[in-house]
């Protein structure tokens, strides 16, 4: 599977200094690529696309100006019960019409939008006659939302696009406002959706579904339920780990996926013992953000490529069977390139000072599971409802996932099968 523009080319660039000789010397990578970064590589051009960012309490208040200046007369605002409940949905509405905007609302979603919902918002926005799309919520309203753009400057149906790049024709604006800290949505080329007929999820991955403008507030995070938060504070650091030890990380992304572990791991479990302690939910906010903004350009791996399996299977909680999942995978990968693991430990406040890196790996794994423990999370998928039958079938479809080609270690389908039966 190519990742050529949706991630990195990479190749020797067309030029008459020694490029590779300068990498191998560490001068074009980041401090901490220079002491982990064993691997042999070449010459790499590195990407970095992410939305403006509109970040602080009481940025929602900007919604109006920012769906404006995309052009909008008559915005399509994507969003759920939960939000509308919350007051949310009013309030975003409020700063739209504020400005002259005449918004339409559309919250007829479930969690892990389905193929069959997304269609139908689809449908609304074409014979409302709206322009922009502004996605209120969390990771399955803002996938939804997405999923309505594709099918606005495309055609067809949301099932088509699954895979790299398959996207093709520009899609209309789009504005996100997401009210979890976790699944980065807001800033990344990631649309997932349930194909219903299946069971699965497919992952959609395309620059253009990178949004326009995302307006972070984390005022909204203080609505969210409690399992809600620790899942999607889970899914952040999965999205963080991922990205760091990506086929396609590069020095861009790495300080980001870095500090996205720092700020989750110091600070997750403070939003669930004080949900209104206003300096851990910024920092989760930002740790978010800059776990989306690593994983957008250096894509995931194994976790996810699994995790969406049992998800479409499930229909249970991303963040929770990433939870499950990540120890799992953090040993299958440090078992060919444990020194990668070791800036990750660090960050995390592991001891690596002459710990060796497969120790440190490991650490860090048991410090994932013990985090996932004091948030309530299963320790299994069997407790999740998946059974052991269940195995081959996940197996096979992990494999055709799009975040399975960057993940940093080669795995065929034994191994999926035997990360699988680990995790039950
Ligand atoms: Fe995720």
């Amino acid at each position: 599977m190519s990742l050529a523009s949706s991630a990195v080319r990479v190749g020797n660039s067309d030029c008459s200094a020694d490029w590779s000789t300068a990498e191998r010397h560490g001068e074009l990578l980041g401090p901490q690529e220079t002491n982990t970064d064993v691997a042999p590589r070449t010459t790499r051009l590195a990407k970095f696309h992410v939305p403006e960012i509109v970040f602080g309490p009481g940025s929602l208040a900007e919604l109006g100006h920012c769906t404006q200046r995309l052009g909008s007369r008559r915005p399509f605002l994507v969003t759920d019960p939960g939000l509308i409940e919350a007051g949310w949905t009013d309030e975003a509405v409020g700063h739209l019409r504020r400005v002259g905007l005449r918004p339409v609302v559309w919250s007829g979603l479930t969690p892990n939008p389905k193929d069959h919902e997304v269609q139908a918002a689809f449908e609304r926005y074409a014979e409302s006659g709206c322009d922009v799309i502004v996605g209120v919520g969390g990771g399955s309203v803002i996938d939804a939302a997405k999923g309505v753009a594709i099918l606005s400057g495309n055609g067809g149906h949301i099932l088509d696009y699954a895979g790299v790049d398959q996207v093709v024709q520009p899609i209309p604006p789009t504005v996100m406002v997401p009210s979890t800290s976790g699944t980065g949505a807001d800033v990344s080329q990631f649309a997932i959706v349930t194909d219903t007929t299946q069971h699965i999820k497919i992952s959609i991955v395309s620059r253009t579904l990178v949004p326009d403008i995302s307006v972070i507030d984390p005022r909204l995070l203080t609505t969210m339920p409690e399992w809600l938060n620790a899942a999607t504070g889970l899914d952040a650091l999965t999205h963080a780990i991922e990205a760091f030890v990506s086929r396609a990380h590069n020095p861009l992304t790495d300080n980001h996926a870095l500090y996205a572990v720092k700020l989750i791991t110091g600070n997750l479990i403070r939003t669930q013992v004080q949900p209104k302690n206003v300096a851990a939910r910024l920092a989760m906010a930002q740790a978010a953000l800059e776990a989306g903004m690593a994983f957008t350009n250096a894509i995931l791996g194994a976790t996810h490529a699994m995790s969406h399996q049992v998800g479409g299977l499930l229909d249970a909680p991303h963040g929770v069977v990433n939870g499950v999942l990540l120890p799992h995978v953090i040993r299958f990968n440090a078992e060919a390139w444990p020194e990668r693991f070791v800036a990750l430990g660090a960050a995390a406040g592991l001891p690596t000072a002459g710990v060796p890196p497969r120790e440190v790996a490991g650490q860090l794994a048991d410090l994932v599971r013990a985090l996932a423990d004091d948030l309530g999370v299963p320790k299994s998928l069997a407790s999740l409802g998946v059974a052991g039958g269940d195995v081959p079938v996940l197996a096979r479809t992990t494999l055709k996932d799009a975040c399975m080609a960057t993940n940093p270690r080669d795995v065929g389908l034994r191994d999926v099968e035997q990360l699988f039966r680990e995790a039950l």
